[in-house]
């Protein structure tokens, strides 16, 4: 007898005894058959998982890859549910993917932004990439049901060229060299345009105690810039001994920062200027006219002052001096920045194996672009809940960007920080409770990424962070 399945002909032509060897063809012919449905349902998921037709434009192809793979039905604010995420356990399953999802990646920013032709920043682009190039999503359990969705090597293709090219054209500041053309982050630039006479005003005025209620205080006490821009004190210490309740971030490259302070409450540097002389524990003055009458009583300073800003000794124009002179606060010619420009000796070995690293890792898609950060509102605990390992009680500060946004989508999201100097910056977090950059790249790791770090990567990647320290300015 022969079996309906050619792979079996040579073997069982010559078997003399047909009921002596029944069971043993019962379960062949079994095998035979799930062999191939197996077969049948890999040419299905191929004939299923198509790329986009070649003839659409690149960008409308973008869109169908990501429709394809379907990553609005988990990452997006709005989630198209399907109609058995109302039933139990699948339905919680479903839900439970798509709160996780929309915390870490919106997709709709991509699809969106091609169709109304709206920016796309670095973080979003760099977020994708990391799911296209390490071929992360859609999750098992999801295309294992959804056929069709996996994403085929075509379509993998068309998305990391695109987001190739997207970076070129838009982000790309031209100064890495050819090699280094399509980084995840950018070397930072030796300067940026200035007046000259504003950051001078600026840079009195930054060093200004009177700034303070009890002169006591300037803005260089809390952002020392023989201290990395920072006190690195846990929490600031105001006018008085008054403690506040947040970790001070530098205010180097700080004018790189898509917004201002861990909560985003200011829109640039100088409305950001405006708040610390008027906060009650920080330089505690009654009002910013009390401020302008002081500087204005003194001739010398509102003689130099007004011949740059005729208008006079204003709340706004110190703002925006102070400001002026902060965009002068950055930090060229760290080895990292040479060694993106073609000169590779200037990490070491271990350097260049920590930034391999920290892309390996994913820790490029959040901390971006020219300052490694200060791009984005950032969840803190995707991937463990940082509140709970940490175990103290929870401040408001904790809450982030929600102490601004209504909506509770924003809670415990903060301003990533940029990662510039960080050598210099201890202690880290928002709540200062990392000691050292081994403990903060330890707790990054474990809460913001799918990764557990061996103390050698840990290691590596601290070398890393360590050639991530330029030129100090004014040293
Ligand atoms: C079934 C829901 C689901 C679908 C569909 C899905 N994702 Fe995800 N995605 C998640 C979840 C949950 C996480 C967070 C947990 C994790 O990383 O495993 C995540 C994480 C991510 C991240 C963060 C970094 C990473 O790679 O882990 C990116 C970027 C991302 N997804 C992009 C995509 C893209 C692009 C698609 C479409 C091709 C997609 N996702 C489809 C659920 C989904
Ligand atoms: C008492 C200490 C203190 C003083 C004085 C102070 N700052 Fe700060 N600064 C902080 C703290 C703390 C934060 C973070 C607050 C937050 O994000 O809610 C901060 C945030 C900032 C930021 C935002 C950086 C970023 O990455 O978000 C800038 C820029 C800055 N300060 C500049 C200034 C300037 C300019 C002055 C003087 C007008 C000043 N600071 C005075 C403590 C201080
Ligand atoms: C999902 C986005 C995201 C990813 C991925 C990520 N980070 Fe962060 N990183 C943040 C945010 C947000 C903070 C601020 C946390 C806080 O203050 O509570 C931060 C803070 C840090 C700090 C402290 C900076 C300071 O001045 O306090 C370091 C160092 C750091 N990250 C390194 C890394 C490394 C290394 C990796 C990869 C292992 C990584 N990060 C992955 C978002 C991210």
């Amino acid at each position: 007898m022969y079996s309906f399945h050619p792979l079996f002909i040579t073997k069982q032509k010559i078997k003399p005894n047909i009921n002596q060897n029944c069971l043993a063809m019962k379960i062949k012919k079994i095998l035979g058959i799930i062999l191939l449905l197996g077969i049948a349902l890999v040419m299905t998921y191929k004939f299923v998982d198509i790329a986009p037709d070649k003839n659409l434009t690149t960008e409308q192809q973008v869109v169908k890859v990501l429709k394809f793979g379907q990553c609005a039905a988990c990452h997006s604010h709005s989630p198209n549910l399907p109609f058995y995420a109302n039933w139990p356990v699948i339905g919680d399953v479903i839900k439970q993917d798509a709160a996780l999802a929309i915390r870490e990646f919106d997709v709709n920013i991509v699809s969106e932004g091609i169709l109304k032709n709206q920016p796309i920043d670095e973080v979003t682009l760099n977020k994708l990439e990391y799911s296209f190039s390490h071929e992360t999503m859609p999750p098992l359990k999801y295309y294992a049901v959804h056929w069709g969705t996996t994403i085929n090597r075509v379509e993998k293709e068309i998305m990391l060229n695109w987001i190739q090219q997207y970076r070129t054209e838009h982000h790309y500041n031209g100064l890495a060299s050819t090699e280094f053309a399509n980084e995840p982050v950018q070397v930072i630039p030796d300067s940026i345009p200035v007046d000259p006479a504003k950051v001078e005003l600026g840079r009195m005025l930054y060093n200004d105690v009177r700034l303070s209620v009890d002169n006591s205080i300037s803005c260089a006490s809390c952002h020392d810039l023989s201290k990395g821009g920072t006190d690195n004190k846990p929490f600031s210490e105001g006018v008085g001994g008054q403690f506040g309740g947040i970790n001070a971030p530098t205010v180097f490259n700080a004018t790189f920062n898509f917004v201002q302070f861990w909560d985003g409450r200011a829109a640039d540097l100088a409305a950001q200027a405006a708040g610390p002389p008027t906060n009650p524990i920080e330089m505690a003055h009654k009002s910013w006219r009390d401020i302008e009458n002081i500087l204005a009583a003194d001739k010398t300073f509102a003689k130099a002052f007004t011949a740059v800003y005729p208008d006079g000794v204003t709340e706004a124009n110190i703002c925006n001096a102070i400001a002026e002179y902060e965009k002068t606060l950055i930090t060229p010619n760290s080895p990292f920045d040479l060694y993106l420009k073609g000169n590779k000796e200037a990490m070491t070995a271990e350097q260049i194996k920590g930034y391999q690293l920290f892309k390996e890792k994913s820790c490029a898609t959040c901390h971006a672009g020219v300052n490694l950060g200060g791009l984005s509102y950032e969840f803190i605990g995707t991937h463990e809940d940082y509140f709970a390992a940490r175990g103290t009680e929870l401040t408001e500060e904790d809450y982030g960007r929600g102490k601004q946004e209504e909506d509770v989508f924003f809670d415990h999201r903060f301003k990533t920080p940029g990662l510039r100097n960080v050598a210099l910056t201890a202690p880290y977090f928002h709540d200062a409770t990392q000691a050292t950059l081994h403990d903060a790249v330890n707790a990054m790791a474990k809460h913001q990424t799918d990764y557990n770090l061996t103390d050698e990567e840990t290691q590596m990647i601290v070398d890393y962070l360590n050639a991530l320290t330029g030129d100090i300015p004014e040293k």
